[in-house]
């Protein structure tokens, strides 16, 4: 077998290391050191093996704070214990977080499963968490390994930490001008170059490698995807669930001035500081410092989003505003599949939401960083945006949760409006968008709509909210117990996205019967839309209706004609 002939393992396996005797330990060789993982049985009775917490760049700490990340090839021991997950980056809200954390995660089917003369396709997930946090060990990849080794296309799933908030996305003039910015998308290259270098000692095709995330995660791949040359990283494809390049409005770091003056002069060692010469007090403070003035920003600053990606220039990352790029044709012949949920906006506006006043301030705080400008053409975008959505509050086109008519929740009387706008200028137009271009420029793309009511909240305000699929792709054993339909569909969507991560199109055959998804083409604009509604009662199959993608198609015209003056 394959991982035999290798010299150094070999060799390994000769010498008297102690496990050498169990078989059952897993062990990879990665630049002249033995990475030792952990095996664990996962549903369905395969063996699935883990390595985690390995660093793929040093740590971001010291001089390296607020600077790229400098990848390592070599972890410089003759073994490495890979038997847990490596700390979380520092955020508000959890333990056992650590600046030292550039570390990713490998799962794979157990050797014996996977093929001794081909290497596996990859899947490379990137956590959402709006760039303010994110936590590999939540999205345990087991049963997507499990169902890949099912269906014969067995697969290895990569999981990735990159930094988040001021420590990944440093605001202002001086990062600006230090390009000290978008160093969390910079960590998510470094970890795919990375895989790209040695995730064949693991089994996995270095040439095959599909990325995909949720939220931030998706949002962060849009950017990439326009922007960094993923072909040359061994990209094939990519899966973007419910984010996009366009989802956050985009500005120079200098936009973001007084955020980052207040959190420099937050943190207690550095109170003094001028605006411009923050860097070295900051890089010579404590990590916790640091969290503690964020967390204290976060309260004060109105923006739903503080540390986020910014343009940074024609030698940057982001050069320009994702509506833009696409407009010019910038989108890479990378197949991939993009979709939403129903309900994308209810999680993110405010319940109180009573007078057009409070919709109008909530809109001009999510679209422009403090202190908020009102420019004149996004005043004039949102009223006439407002009279694309018909007043009416039995209108499924106006509240969302959609279709719960005149049901308001005990909310104010705006929020289900508010909820149906942010989520349509979030993440319905640009999605709509991006798909429209690929499918103008021939890039194989395909859509959804995820709508299952059964993954809606506890909290019936929230419908079908943002992240409700993401359970879907990771834990269907779970959803299925709670109800053997919805079960049905999270594995439909594993053995789609599989199929698409194994031979590049959702449609291999393998798996589950289901539903053909269609391609997503200029004539043929039809996302799959993922709920019980098709399913026939005890039948095996994954059946879906695909619908056409004109949903409000009125305000989503307008937004997408106006994406520049949203800064989408
Ligand atoms: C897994 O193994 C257990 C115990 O051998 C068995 O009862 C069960 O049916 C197996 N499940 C599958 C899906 O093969
Ligand atoms: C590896 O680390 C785990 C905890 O992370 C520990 O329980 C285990 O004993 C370690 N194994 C070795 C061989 O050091
Ligand atoms: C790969 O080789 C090993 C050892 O020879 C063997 O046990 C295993 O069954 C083989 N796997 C496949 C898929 O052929
Ligand atoms: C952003 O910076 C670029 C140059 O770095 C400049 O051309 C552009 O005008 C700036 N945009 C804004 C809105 O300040
Ligand atoms: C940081 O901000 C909080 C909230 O505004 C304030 O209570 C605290 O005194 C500030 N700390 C420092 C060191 O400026
Ligand atoms: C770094 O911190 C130490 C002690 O906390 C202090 O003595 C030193 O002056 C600081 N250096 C800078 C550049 O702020
Ligand atoms: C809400 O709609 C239902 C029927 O759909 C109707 O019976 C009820 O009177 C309406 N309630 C209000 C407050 O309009
Ligand atoms: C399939 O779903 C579509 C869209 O939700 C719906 O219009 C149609 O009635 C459904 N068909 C069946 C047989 O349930
Ligand atoms: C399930 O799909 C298979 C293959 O498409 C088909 O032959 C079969 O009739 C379907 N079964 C049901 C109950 O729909």
């Amino acid at each position: 077998m394959r991982w035999l002939l290798l010299p150094a393992r070999a060799a390994l396996l000769l010498s008297l290391v102690p496990w050498a005797a169990h078989a059952a330990v897993p062990t990879v060789e990665v630049s002249g050191t033995s990475i030792i993982g952990t095996t664990q049985a996962s549903a369905d009775n395969v063996t699935v093996e883990f390595f985690g917490g390995i660093p793929f760049a040093q740590p971001p700490i010291g001089e390296l704070r607020f600077a790229s990340p400098v990848e390592v090839d070599s972890l410089g021991v003759s073994t490495f214990n890979a038997t847990a997950f490596g700390a979380p980056c520092v955020q508000p809200d959890v333990d056992g977080v650590s600046e030292d954390c550039l570390t990713l995660n490998v799962y794979r089917p157990s050797e014996s499963l996977l093929s001794n003369e081909t290497l596996a396709p990859v899947m490379l997930w990137i956590y959402g968490g709006g760039f303010a946090g994110g936590v590999t060990s939540v999205y345990t990849a087991n049963n997507i390994i499990a169902q890949s080794v099912l269906r014969e296309t067995p697969v290895l799933y990569v999981s990735i930490n990159y930094r988040v908030g001021p420590f990944g996305f440093p605001q202002g003039t001086e990062a600006g001008q230090l390009g000290a910015v978008n160093l969390g998308l910079r960590d998510q290259l470094a970890a795919i170059s990375w895989v790209q270098k040695h995730i064949s000692a693991f089994g996995g095709d270095p040439t095959k490698i599909t990325l995909f995330g949720q939220s931030a995660g998706s949002i962060s791949i849009g950017h990439l995807l326009l922007n960094a040359g993923l072909e040359n990283y061994g990209v094939r494809g990519v899966i973007m669930e419910s984010g996009s390049a366009g989802t956050l409005p985009l500005f120079n770091a200098s936009r973001r001035d007084l955020l980052w003056d207040a959190f420099a002069a937050n943190v207690s060692t550095c109170a003094g500081v001028l605006r411009g010469s923050t860097f070295p007090c900051l890089r010579n403070a404590s990590a916790s410092d640091l969290l503690t003035s964020w967390e204290s920003a976060i309260s004060v600053f109105p923006d739903p989003f503080l540390f986020v990606p910014v343009l940074d220039g024609p030698t940057g990352l982001i050069p320009d505003l994702p509506s833009t790029q696409l407009a010019a044709g910038g989108i890479p012949k990378i197949p991939f599949i993009a979709g939403t949920v129903l309900d994308e906006g209810t999680a993110f506006v405010p319940q109180q939401l009573a007078s057009i006043t409070d919709l109008f301030n909530f809109v001009l705080d999510a679209v422009s960083p403090y202190p908020q400008t009102l420019t004149t053409p996004v005043q004039e975008d949102v009223v006439a945006l407002l009279g694309l959505y018909s007043g009416d509050p039995d209108s499924d086109l106006d509240g969302s949760p959609f279709g719960t008519g005149n049901e308001t929740f005990g909310a104010g009387a705006q929020y289900k409006l508010a909820a149906a706008m942010f989520g349509d200028m979030a993440f319905q137009a640009p999605r709509r968008a991006w798909m429209q271009a690929a499918a103008a420029a021939g890039v194989p793309a395909y859509g959804y709509l995820f709508a299952d009511q059964n993954a809606a909240a506890a909290d019936p305000s929230l419908g079908v909210h943002h992240g409700a699929e993401v359970p879907y792709v990771y834990e269907f054993s779970y959803v299925g117990a709670a109800n053997p339909d919805s079960g049905l569909v999270a594995r439909a969507m594993v053995d789609y996205w599989v199929s698409f991560v194994a031979s590049g199109t959702p449609n291999d055959g393998k798996g589950l019967a289901r539903t053909v998804w269609p391609q997503y083409e200029s004539d043929n604009q039809v996302p799959i839309q993922f709920d019980t509604t098709n399913l026939t009662s005890g039948s095996s199959n994954g059946t879906f209706a695909t619908i056409p993608d004109d949903y409000r198609a009125a305000p989503v015209s307008l937004l997408n004609s106006k994406a520049a003056d949203f800064n989408q």
